[in-house]
């Protein structure tokens, strides 16, 4: 029989990589679920719940690793708890893996199949799979509900005996997953919303949400999008044209949510500290990109700070402050992913290592780092500086 063990996430990190409904699928596919005590209880998912759905609830992390086949995290496992498991075990989880080399190597060295699911190719077949979509929706969401509950005025238009309050101005940069449904949410709430990308394709999103598309739409910007459906590190050329069409632009919004990302890169730098001095006092900015290092020059990862009376805060896990929705996507993702590994007659789990989703995510087997993405080794010079800041992982 499989075994499949979930521990405690560290205290960061509110989320968990099991839910009662993923618990009964794995038992349906014919896992054993062992969950540590309390790893769910973040997300209010209870060790009774848990144990009722068919969850073996262990008192300990290293009861719950003990020859274990599948680990299951939301974060990367330290090599001790890999280590526990059985010699060449699974371990899924959003490891993050363009950042610390060396630790990643340390955890490939276990020997386990190590799976990245950030880097879940995006492809029809995966999309119930994809843990940047699932997560990046919900952190879209809280922004918004996050930037309102900063501001402090109304966001919707209001027309009342005593005078008329006006719409907010709400700016959306970057209109991908986590873009998207900031501009649903805030016109929700009824914010004009404006929104900018560097990929065509999101001007038509952007419009069919509500929300009035602005972007310096040049040659190089036909051609932004990947083939992986990810935008591209934009020339110095288009950054200035870009900055001097924001700059104009910010002056007069009240909420910028910022979520633009370049896989593995550093965040573009998109608000400059000057576009924030040129703000009204009382607009808020919320940065998703923090964790990247900050779509504006002014944002302090894990802060809430003041600058000229903009609001600007850089909250690294918004997703997490969900948890009970995030979780339970999170663990119907890992779900999706792992159904594809068992036979549904004989319940026998194997990896088929020629399936573009597992050869997308396989970061380390065999005790090395064997991602194509991630050739570059430890102890290799730094890259050198890309125009809007160092390249890492890329
Ligand atoms: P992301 O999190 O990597 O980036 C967020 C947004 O920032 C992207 O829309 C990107 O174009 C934008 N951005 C990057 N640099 C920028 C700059 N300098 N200025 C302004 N914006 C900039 O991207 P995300 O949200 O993960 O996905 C991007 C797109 O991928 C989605 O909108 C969707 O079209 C596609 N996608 C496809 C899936 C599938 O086919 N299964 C699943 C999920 C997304």
């Amino acid at each position: 029989m499989t075994i499949i063990a979930v521990t405690s996430e560290g205290q960061t990190e509110p989320r968990t990589a099991v839910s009662p409904e993923t618990v009964k699928k794995f038992k349906a596919l014919g896992c054993q679920v062992r969950v540590e005590s309390g790893a769910g209880q973040r997300s209010r998912f209870s060790d009774e719940t848990l144990a009722a759905a068919g969850a073996e609830i262990m008192k300990t992390a290293a009861e719950t690793l003990a020859g274990a086949d599948i680990l299951l995290k939301v974060r990367r496992p330290s090599p001790d708890e890999v280590k526990a498991l059985k010699p060449g075990a699974m371990v899924a989880a959003m490891i993050s893996p363009h950042d610390d080399r060396a630790g990643l190597d340390a955890l490939a060295a276990t020997g386990a199949n190590l799976f990245s699911m950030e880097l879940m190719p995006r492809i029809t077949r995966a999309q119930s799979m994809d843990v940047l979509s699932s997560q990046a929706n919900l952190a879209g969401y809280k922004a918004v509900i996050d930037a309102a509950a900063m501001f402090e005025q109304a966001m919707p238009m209001m027309m009342t005996a005593a005078g008329t309050v006006p719409a907010a101005r709400v700016f959306i940069m970057g209109a991908g997953v986590a873009g998207l449904q900031a501009i649903a949410t805030a016109r929700r709430l009824g914010a004009i919303v404006t929104a900018t990308d560097v990929r065509p394709a999101s001007k038509e999103q952007v419009a069919s949400l509500g929300g009035k598309f602005i972007a310096v739409e040049d040659d190089e910007f036909k051609q932004a999008q990947t083939a992986a459906g990810y935008a591209k590190p934009m020339s110095a050329e288009y950054q200035k044209k870009q900055a001097e069409l924001v700059a104009n632009h910010i002056k007069t919004q009240d909420i910028v949510i910022t979520t633009a990302l370049i896989p593995g890169r550093p965040a573009p730098r998109l608000i400059t500290a000057a576009m924030v001095d040129s703000m009204k006092s009382g607009a808020v900015i919320v940065d998703l990109a923090a964790e990247r290092g900050g779509n504006c020059e002014l944002t302090q990862p894990d802060k809430v700070v003041e600058h000229k009376g903009v609001t600007i805060a850089g909250p690294l896990n918004l997703a997490g402050e969900i948890p009970v929705n995030a979780s339970s996507l999170y663990a119907k993702n890992l779900l999706a992913f792992l159904d594809t590994m068992f036979d549904k007659k004989t319940k026998a789990f194997a990896i088929n290592w020629d399936d573009d989703i597992i050869k997308g995510t396989l970061v380390a087997k065999g005790g090395a780092v064997i991602h194509p993405s991630l050739s570059q080794p430890a102890t290799a010079p730094a890259a050198p500086a890309a125009a809007n800041g160092a390249v890492k992982g890329a």
